[in-house]
């Protein structure tokens, strides 16, 4: 099932992946005359970032998905036992078509775009990683938001049998995850599908997750199986865990230190021992198209 969800615009169509660089040498073939889908160069080059990405091994074997363990590697090495077809998301709440959706049924009618997005996590250290995703506000607005709703509620599949992880203490499973409703409709919020052109690998959060490009990584919730539309703040794994540490809203911010360590800068993963920190920047850069939705909030308080 290869490529089932991933649909007509990959730079990996046009692009051997052992050549695909960045952008900007895309861009260099496109000008040699490479053709490209129109459409989505267009969507690639508005939303995504002239980073070079990391490459596959980096972002597949570097990974924080606690449901398979607590080491980095410990997804790579245990994800392959999750089983992610079938795989069906109940969509409910403040909707007007809930239901038990099959995956390819929700994905069905959505833009799938390229989408090369920073990616910050809490622990300071960052990746870009080209994914593969449509907007949630699609999904959203296809299942009809109501009136009251607020806030977008996510869950991650709760299966022990099949992550080790599930069958131990310190985080009390499922994982949660929420968005405001403004925040959900965003244009950069995407539900990812794919990495690097192919199906979303396992250890990534297969074969659905959310990616929330401005918050740390930890909002980027894995391996979704509901989504659910609430009038009130929903709980979230981390914030419940430690709330002095994790707040709700997350948004990248390198004038809020983390209490145990600075935010201010970050490690890019596979940038070498040479590489150097980089600078982190208020909403991980993104904050011409997000700035607005914390208009008027202190993000000293609402971290
Ligand atoms: N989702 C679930 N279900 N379980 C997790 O442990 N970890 C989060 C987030 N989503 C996590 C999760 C954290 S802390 C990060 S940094 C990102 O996933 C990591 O995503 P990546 O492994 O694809 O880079």
């Amino acid at each position: 099932m290869a490529g089932r969800f991933v649909k007509s615009l990959r730079w990996s169509d046009v692009t051997p992946k052992a050549t695909w660089i960045n952008r900007r040498a895309l861009l260099a073939g496109a000008a040699a005359g490479l053709v490209l889908p129109a459409a989505g160069r267009a969507e690639t080059g508005r939303y995504s970032t002239d980073a070079a990405p990391n490459t596959l091994k980096e972002i597949t074997n570097y990974n924080n998905f606690y449901e398979f363990g607590w080491n980095k590697d410990d997804p790579a090495a245990y994800a392959g036992a999750l089983t992610t077809d079938p795989w069906s998301v109940a969509i409910g709440g403040l909707v007007d078509r809930p239901g038990s959706y099959d995956l390819a049924d929700l994905v069905k009618g959505q833009a799938i775009d390229e989408r090369i997005y920073r990616f910050r996590c809490v622990e300071a250290w960052s990746m870009v990683i080209p994914w593969q995703g449509f907007q949630l506000s699609g999904l959203l607005d296809r299942v009809g938001v109501q009136p009251g709703a607020k806030y977008v509620a996510f869950e991650t599949v709760y299966r022990p049998e099949e992550m080790p992880g599930q069958r131990g203490g310190g985080i009390s499973w499922p994982y949660v995850e929420g968005l405001r409703l403004d925040e959900a409709m965003n244009p950069l919020t995407i539900l990812a599908t794919g990495l690097y052109g192919e199906e979303l690998p396992k250890q990534n959060g297969a074969p659905i997750r959310l990616v929330v490009p401005w918050k740390y990584g930890f909002k980027s919730i894995k391996s979704i199986v509901k989504i659910t539309l609430t009038d009130k703040q929903p709980r979230t794994t981390w914030q419940e865990l430690q709330p002095s540490e994790y707040g709700f809203y997350a948004n990248v911010n390198p004038g809020v230190d983390h209490p145990r360590w600075s935010q201010a800068t970050e490690r890019r993963i596979g940038a070498g021992l040479f590489g150097g920190r980089e600078e982190t920047f208020m909403f991980n850069g993104y904050g011409e198209e997000v700035a607005s939705l914390y208009s008027g909030m202190d993000l000293a308080v609402n971290y």
